[in-house]
């Protein structure tokens, strides 16, 4: 056989997926790994995607997404307090959020330059800035501050290379949301070293606290133009498995995505794009049932954590994640999840998959059934106990 490309050896497999393999060995299990609504699509989103399959819409759609999702997603966001997009030209649909950054990562680095990624962060931004032939440069964020990015540590990780900044508020794997004081405070640093910026806003819809607040840096001045927002349906609307995201941003970026779309993956399924046009023109419940679900659940694992021998956590702002510190029992975080799993029957995440910060921690999600998530807590604490 010839030799595989260089990248292709090198390409980065996160840690969850790991765990999500080993996991499968213990049925009995309960998991906290998924990063996954614990919902179906609501059947009227269904419905309105078999419909279309059923009309005849099942060839090649537009590269840049199908007009009528495009026009309902600009309206979505401008109503939730996004900064106004051109349905023509400003927003492009992809394959999940995934091929959105992607894309963007494409558009905005060239061969051998810097992106400022968040330290812990989201495992696939690694393995993507990889593909491009970029170098990741971690902004480490702290527990001590409940890990929210910080302006002061974007400017001093800028090197000369740096083209790009990458945040995730709320984010996956911390929960933190950043402080919108911070927030203004980054967009300065943006404009003054001149940097695009990815926002990945795919776990937007999930804050949990009225006086927490979660602002998109590109509704902030001059930040517009340099800004490509990521979005997605995958966690708003529990449509995991339907891979439909966008990106938002100024329209010379989104016609270069665009031409690159029809390179990758030409086109996003049309029925699926109507399904996803439907739950945002006739609203959905599905949003604030999991959102109440949720904020039970992540009020449940805080306190049970505070409870627990060993480990310590945050209180998440946000996103459907937490962040557990597990420095104390001695073992690192590969060693405790893997030990949790076998001897616990618990699926855990360690951390370190998300960034060199990431080490000492496992992530736990919070999206399970009330019933199975106190069931996995007693068991962790039972475990814990028992060491
Ligand atoms: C931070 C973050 N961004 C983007 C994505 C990608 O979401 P999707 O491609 O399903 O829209 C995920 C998925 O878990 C995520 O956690």
């Amino acid at each position: 056989m010839p030799a595989l490309s260089q990248r292709a050896q090198e390409a980065l497999y996160p840690s969850v997926r790991e765990m999500f393999e080993l996991a499968a060995t213990e049925p009995t299990a309960i998991s906290f790994a998924i990063g996954e609504p614990g919902f179906d699509t609501p059947h009227p989103i269904i419905d309105a995607a078999y419909a279309a399959a059923s009309r005849g819409d099942t060839h090649y759609t537009p590269n840049r997404g199908a007009a009528d999702l495009r026009k309902a997603w600009c309206r979505y966001r401008r109503e939730h307090d996004g900064p106004d997009y051109d349905p023509n030209d400003e927003i492009i649909i992809t394959a999940g959020g995934m091929e959105a950054i992607y894309l963007a990562l494409i558009a905005t680095l060239d061969i051998g330059d810097d992106i400022l990624i968040p330290d812990p962060g989201y495992a696939n931004y690694f393995g993507q800035v990889r593909m491009v032939h970029a170098n990741v440069v971690p902004v480490p964020l702290h527990a001590g501050n409940g890990f929210r990015m910080r302006a002061s540590e974007v400017e001093e990780a800028i090197t000369p290379r740096t083209k790009a900044l990458l945040l995730n508020s709320p984010s996956n794997p911390t929960g933190a949301i950043i402080d919108p004081d911070e927030l203004a405070a980054i967009a300065e640093v943006a404009v003054k070293h001149d940097l695009w910026v990815i926002s990945d806003e795919v776990y937007r819809a999930f804050v949990y606290d009225d006086d927490v607040r979660c602002l998109s840096i590109a509704s902030m001045p001059e930040m517009k133009e340099r800004t490509i927002v990521v979005d997605s349906f995958s966690k708003t609307f529990a449509m995991t498995g339907w891979r439909i995201g966008c990106a938002f941003g100024p329209k010379p970026i989104i016609d270069q995505m665009t031409i690159m779309q029809e390179n990758v993956v030409s086109c996003v399924p049309g029925a699926l794009q109507t399904g996803a046009a439907a739950a945002l023109d006739n609203g959905s419940d599905i949003l604030p049932t999991m959102k109440t679900a949720y904020r039970a659940n992540r009020d449940m694992v805080v306190s049970a954590i505070a409870d627990m021998p060993l480990v310590s956590c945050n209180i998440p702002d946000g996103a459907f994640y937490v962040l557990v510190d597990v420095s104390a029992t001695g073992m690192d975080d590969h060693e405790f999840a893997v030990r949790l799993l076998h001897e616990g029957k618990v699926v855990v995440t360690p951390a370190s998959g998300f960034g060199s910060r990431g080490r000492g921690f496992v992530r736990m999600s919070y999206v399970g059934t009330a019933q199975a998530t106190a069931e996995g807590l007693r068991r962790m604490r039972t475990w814990l106990e028992s060491l």
